[in-house]
Formats: C-alpha cells, sequence, structure tokens
C-alpha cells in the first residue's frame, strides 16, 4: 500500500513555507507531506516534512514519487514572479507553464489509475488582470473573475494559461463520454499582493509593500519603485495560506467555480507608507518609480470582486489593513529583526 501524501512545490518559497508550516502542524487526513524547491528549507521547516530539493520539470523524480505514495492533493506553488520573469520569459514560460503542464499530467495520470480525482490547489494572480488604461483602472476597481483578462506581463499570462489548462484537464481531458468521472479536482485562488512578517519577497511587482515595510523594521531608508497613488489589493500570509487550506477543504459540490478571485484590502502606495509610519514613525520613505514596474501595477486592478468565493466556500479574510499592521506584521516583524 503506497502511504498517503500531500505534494507541495515551491516549498521553499513565501507561500511555500508558510503552507508547509500550517499543513504540518494540521491537516485533516493526517497526510505524510512531500515538499519540493530548488532550494532547500530553513532547517526548523525541513524537521517537519519530506523534503526534496528538486526541479519540477524533472519527471524522473515524479515517477519515483508516485510509486513510492498516493499523492491526494497537490498544492502547486513553484513559479518566477512577475518582475523577475519579465528578464527571463523562457525560463518563466518553461517554470510558470510547462512546470504547471507536468503537474497537471502526474495529477490526472494518477486520478486516473486511482479513479479517484486528486485536489489540485493552484494559486493564480492579481497579475492575470490587465486593465489596459488607468481610466478603465480607476473606472472598474473591483473585476470579476472574467473580465479584464488582458494581463501585459509574462507571470500574468502563465497563469491565465495555467488556470485555462487546470479547466481544461479537469472537465475536458479524456472526458469523451459524460458520464466519465472528473480526471482531476482543479481548485484556484487569484492572490493579490501578499505580506508576510517571516519572509521579504523576490521578483514580484507587489514587492514594494512588504519591502517597505520591512525597511522601516531595520531602520533604512526605502525607495518605493511605483508612484505615491498606485493601488493595488494587497492580503496578510496568514490569510492567504488558510485560503488554500480552505478551498482544498471545501466539498466540491459548493465549488460552482474553478477559479475565484479573493482579496483582503487596497492601499495606494502612500497608504501603505501610512500604516508603516504609524507603527515605525522613524521609517525613511521615497519614491523614485521604475517605469516598468510602474506600468505593471498600472495594469492592476485596484482590488478584485471576491464575493463568489465569500459565497461559495465563506472566504472571509481575518486581517483587514489595520489589524495586518498591528497584530500580525508590525509585532512578527519587531521580533525577527530584534534578534
Ligand atoms: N505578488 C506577485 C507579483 O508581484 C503577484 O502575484 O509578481
Amino acid at each position: 500500500m503506497r502511504r498517503k501524501a500531500i505534494l507541495i512545490t515551491g516549498a521553499a518559497g513565501e507561500v511555500g513555507q508558510a503552507l508547509v508550516e500550517r499543513l504540518a502542524e494540521n491537516n485533516a487526513d493526517d497526510a505524510h507531506i512531500i515538499s519540493m524547491d530548488l532550494n532547500p528549507l530553513p532547517p526548523t521547516l525541513a524537521m517537519k516534512v519530506h523534503h526534496i530539493v528538486g526541479d519540477i520539470l524533472d519527471q524522473t523524480l515524479f515517477e519515483r514519487l508516485v510509486s513510492e505514495y498516493d499523492i491526494t492533493h497537490i498544492y502547486h506553488l513553484a513559479a518566477l514572479l512577475s518582475t523577475r520573469a519579465e528578464y527571463s520569459p523562457m525560463l518563466a514560460h518553461k517554470v510558470n507553464v510547462g512546470g504547471t503542464m507536468q503537474l497537471l499530467q502526474l495529477a490526472a495520470d494518477q486520478s486516473e489509475w486511482k479513479r479517484k480525482p486528486v485536489v489540485f490547489v493552484f494559486p493564480s494572480s492579481v497579475a492575470a488582470f490587465g486593465m489596459g488604461t488607468l481610466e478603465n483602472k480607476a473606472q472598474n476597481p473591483r473585476p470579476q473573475e472574467w473580465e479584464w483578462n488582458n494581463p501585459i506581463t509574462m507571470y500574468g499570462c502563465n497563469k491565465l494559461y495555467g488556470e485555462t489548462l487546470g479547466v481544461y484537464y479537469a472537465n475536458h481531458y479524456k472526458q469523451l463520454a459524460e458520464d466519465e468521472p472528473a480526471m482531476l479536482d482543479f481548485r484556484c485562488v487569484r492572490f493579490p499582493g501578499l505580506i508576510s512578517a517571516f519572509t521579504v519577497p523576490s521578483g514580484g511587482t507587489s514587492d514594494y509593500g512588504p519591502e517597505m515595510l520591512h525597511a522601516a523594521a531595520q531602520n533604512k531608508a526605502y525607495d518605493c519603485f511605483v508612484r505615491e497613488s498606485a493601488a493595488i489589493p494587497f492580503m496578510a500570509m496568514p490569510d492567504a495560506v488558510e485560503s488554500l487550506v480552505q478551498i482544498a477543504a471545501t466539498p466540491r459540490e459548493n465549488l460552482k467555480h474553478q477559479i475565484y478571485n479573493i482579496t483582503a484590502f487596497s492601499l495606494t502606495a502612500e497608504e501603505f507608507a501610512a500604516h508603516v509610519q504609524k507603527h515605525f514613525p522613524n521609517a525613511q520613505i521615497s519614491y523614485k518609480p521604475d517605469i516598468n514596474r510602474q506600468r505593471i501595477i498600472d495594469s492592476w486592478p485596484i482590488d478584485m470582486n471576491d464575493d463568489a468565493a465569500r459565497r461559495d466556500w465563506g472566504w472571509n479574510p481575518k486581517y483587514d489593513a489595520e489589524k495586518a499592521f498591528s497584530e500580525y506584521l508590525v509585532p512578527n516583524i519587531r521580533k525577527r529583526y530584534e534578534k
């Protein structure tokens, strides 16, 4: 008998580390957790799971894994983020699209073999939107999942296509007859910019928020790479992790969609800075917009309509901006840099 397991790719990334921690503490089936990344996990986390340092494009690695484990859930987090992907579009496509394809195929094969769909959780992004102009952005602050799907970044294109591939595998792959069971159970959330107290992001475009905060906590001056008025949605990391666990645990029949916007609060860069300065009055923040990164932020909506997630699976973030700063970010960041 193969042992039941949950697979997390991109486990050494920001969301990955938080999710590994959360699932190692508590997962409903008491399943074995296999985490995977190109990089090792920090030692305190690595102790808690079975971590594999490896490439998601390496097929033989997965062949070995499925011979040993019955993978019931896949959290496919591995990706190159939006700014980094602009510098290395070929690599981004390989990892973001090729990696997703590889994992979807693995999940479909396993689902078919067991005749039970593997749950595939895919984090997509606000980057899947493209508002076209600042007028559109101002006039359509809260787009629905299917609106304004015109991404202007390689990462956004990759995520939007990843969503499409997931829906294809779940609903159409090998389903020639209508009564054929679904090949896999695809569940996707579109995240806004995420902010963690414990890790600093790298290669994203929403990074100015967390960078500003972590710089202030270390008493370092910060040049924000977007203008004061730039506005996008954000979320604190604990809410992001809970959303993944929650969507994975929702009974399939409650999920009327496969792709859900989720968000917590929207801020301009200036409002973000005001929250930072409230807790770190000496923070030195100035604005030196980078044309390319500003253009990316301008293309993302101010907010996202997450009514469907709230309705179908009870999405309800714990942290609004005020609470995120005062109860999660600031106390934990202070501790982190005091050490
Ligand atoms: N935080 C991501 C990025 O900036 C968006 O999903 O690329």
